[in-house]
């Protein structure tokens, strides 16, 4: 039987739906609009297309959104200097640094400039330190949006052994994290295979669910997973260019092989990407909330 597929863009817009409610309430009960900045620094294809979809959701969903389009050259105290804007700015509840930035920018000094509490990529260190404790944070996109597709989907993870491809400090290592926690969402025995794993079917043939952050087009085959696996795919990849000028996309694990062995699957596009964007509007949205303090 050919696996289950889970759907991203199903379950973005069921939750995005969720978010535009307390928008509206947010706006008729408090006069409060949620504000987002976007920063983008250079021209690379693909993160012009993120970016550009982040602004979109966000104004489909009533959320301010302003994106900051800087080109390559942009000194690095440029790029510290509208950071500390907006983290002055009371409009603006989350602010969002594209990765990666230009090779002359220190990634580590743009994200530690980001006020925590508008951190809403939870790049910042104390997210990123109050998420290994299981505190309450900004967690980051990918890594929650995976959490959320798989409780939404009814993918037991308690007891599960996970299997993470990848130790980005977006993707791999926080998703790993997370999904220990001792809650609901987390529970399971994770292992974390990278460029130096030394067998890295032997670690993928085991897992019950298996997630896959690696960006190398198509590299897991059926041959490499458990029967009846749960396949998260992360990757998304451009292999080539189709006759109207748009990008074909394919993501970390050969979706024709896989589909009659895996139990459930997200395809690309439309698996975790819509649900990083998700998300992030519901970050903003917290964002705000905490910023006026109101619950919930
Ligand atoms: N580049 C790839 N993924 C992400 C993300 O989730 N946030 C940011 N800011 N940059 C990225």
């Amino acid at each position: 039987m050919p696996a289950t597929i889970i759907s991203g863009i199903e379950t973005a817009k069921a939750i995005r739906e969720e978010i535009g409610i307390e928008v509206r309430r947010l706006k008729q009960e408090y006069n409060i609009i949620p504000g987002l900045v976007t920063i983008l620094v250079g021209d690379d294809p693909a993160s012009q297309s993120y970016v550009a979809a982040k602004n979109r959701t966000a104004e489909a969903l009533g959320i301010f959104s302003e994106q900051v389009t800087l080109p390559a050259i942009t000194a690095e105290v440029d790029v510290l200097r509208i950071i500390d804007e907006a983290n002055r700015n009371p409009a603006i509840h989350g602010i969002l640094v594209q990765l990666p930035l230009p090779r002359h920018i220190n990634e580590t000094k743009v994200l530690f400039t980001i006020d925590p509490d508008k951190d809403v990529d939870g790049f910042h260190p104390v997210n990123v330190g109050k998420m290994l404790l299981g505190e309450q944070c900004f967690l980051p996109c990918t890594p929650n949006g995976i959490l959320e597709l798989l409780r939404r989907s009814g993918v037991e993870t308690s007891g599960a052994e996970v299997v993470v491809i990848g130790r980005s400090n977006i993707v791999g290592k926080p998703v790993a994290s997370l999904m220990l926690q001792k809650r609901e969402g987390g529970n399971a025995t994770v292992t974390v295979c990278h460029t130096r794993t030394r067998d890295m079917g032997f670690h993928t043939r085991r897992a019950d669910i298996l997630i896959v952050a690696a960006g190398v087009a198509r590299m897991i085959k059926a041959d490499q997973i458990k029967e009846g696996a749960v396949i998260i795919d992360v990757g998304i990849n451009r292999v080539g260019q189709a006759a109207n000028g748009k990008a074909i996309l394919a993501g970390d694990v050969d979706f024709n092989d896989v589909v009659g062995k895996a139990g459930a699957i997200t395809p690309v596009p439309g698996g975790v990407g819509p649900m990083t964007i998700t998300m992030l509007m519901q970050n903003t949205l917290q964002a705000a909330k905490r910023a006026a303090r109101i619950d919930g």
